[in-house]
């Protein structure tokens, strides 16, 4: 059995698990910095760093402690190196590699987005994924969270090919900001997904942004803006100085619940055309992929869980999404996905950087 530290400090989580062979899940730890950066609704770099500092080191005993291991019998260490903030991303990197140092074992940087696409995998329950699944097969990836909206393919996630990106806003972005305007405080995306069902999604027409015909790209800033002009009216005046004619206290609060309904139904909409697309593209150049895989925080989403799981039964792909505690970000995914690299033995130095663009 092969025991791997993964550490997770790339945004506002500080993050540590123990995984045994890249799936099972022994200790799984997660410290949210929501309270910090709530009033900013949204995160503050400077403030996420500090609190990483001063988290991570009793979050790697818990995280020890909880998986009953002792440092020891740790077989390597891994830590989310890129993309990330840079301030956040070099406690987590350098806590990773005075553990490889002291304990003498190999450091391993891994990608958070890749490691995204690792997520389906992991399990705290036995036994785990089942070799059927646990076999490598040509997938459609699909990361959708608050800093990536991106589509690629690949067999091995550790080689991914980027086929579509967001040209704006990603699309846990666009829920953040969707629910600051609803008044419904951050983060958002959870809060859109709880209120949705209790409105009607057709109440309100919002745009599906699907850029020209044949492009794969993604864009939600348009579907923000038609957000921001049906609840507030159309500005007066341009940029900082501009003033509404009203905000979101002018609704009831089952308009509200309708708002977020239309809105989480116009993104999931413009994300499954979208793969539709994908899908099609592919297996024109016969590359029809046999897997569709998603990862990211917004793969948590209720509705767009329930649309991803008919598009695959229509198209007969095998789905795989992650369990719900493993869509947002985590230290699991870094240590379940590090296991690759162990098998094939690729290794860090104490060189390895922090990097925050992918
Ligand atoms: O993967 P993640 O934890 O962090 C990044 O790598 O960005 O994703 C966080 C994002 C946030 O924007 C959050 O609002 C969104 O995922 N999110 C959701 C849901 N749960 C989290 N968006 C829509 N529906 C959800 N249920
Ligand atoms: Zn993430």
């Amino acid at each position: 059995m092969t025991l791997i530290l993964g550490i997770e400090t790339s945004c506002d989580e500080t993050a540590a698990s123990v995984v045994a062979d890249g799936e099972h899940v022994r200790s799984h730890i997660v410290a949210s910095q929501f309270e910090l950066h709530e009033k900013y609704q949204g995160v503050v770099p400077e403030i996420a760093s500090r609190a990483h500092l001063e988290r991570i080191l009793p979050i790697v005993e818990s995280a020890l402690e909880q998986a009953g291991v002792e440092a020891h019998e740790l077989d390597a260490i891994a830590v989310g190196n890129r993309p990330g903030l840079i301030g956040s991303l070099i406690v987590g990197v350098s806590a990773a590699k005075a553990l490889s140092w002291s304990l003498d074992i190999p450091l391993i940087g891994i990608d958070h987005v890749q490691a995204h696409l690792h997520a389906w995998k992991l399990t705290d329950k036995s036994p785990a994924s089942g070799l059927e699944f646990s076999q490598p097969k040509s997938s459609l990836g699909l990361v959708i969270s608050g800093g990536h909206t991106s589509l690629y393919t690949f067999t091995d996630p550790t080689a991914l090919t980027r086929i579509g990106r967001t040209i704006d806003d990603a699309i846990g972005e666009a829920f953040d900001k969707a629910a600051v305007i609803l008044g419904l405080g951050y983060p958002g995306g959870p809060k859109m997904d709880q209120l949705a069902p209790q409105g009607d999604p057709d109440a309100y027409d919002l745009p599906r942004s699907m850029l020209d015909k044949s492009s794969l790209d993604f864009s939600f800033s348009g579907l923000k803006t038609a957000l921001l002009y049906t609840v507030r009216g159309h500005p007066v005046g341009r940029g900082r100085a501009a003033t509404f004619e009203r905000d979101i206290t002018a609704f009831s609060s089952q308009q509200v619940a309708d708002l977020a309904a239309s809105f989480r139904k116009a993104s999931v909409e413009t994300i499954i055309a979208k793969l539709g697309r994908a899908l099609e593209h592919l297996s024109e150049n016969g590359e029809r992929p046999e897997r569709l895989v998603l990862g990211g925080g917004v793969s948590a989403n209720a509705l767009l869980r329930q649309r991803i799981r008919e598009l695959a039964d229509e198209r007969a792909l095998q789905v795989c999404l992650p369990e719900m505690v493993y869509c947002v970000d985590n230290a699991a995914m870094i240590a379940g996905l590090a296991y690759d690299h162990f098998l094939a033995e690729r290794f860090d130095t104490l060189g390895l950087p922090a990097v925050s663009t992918s």
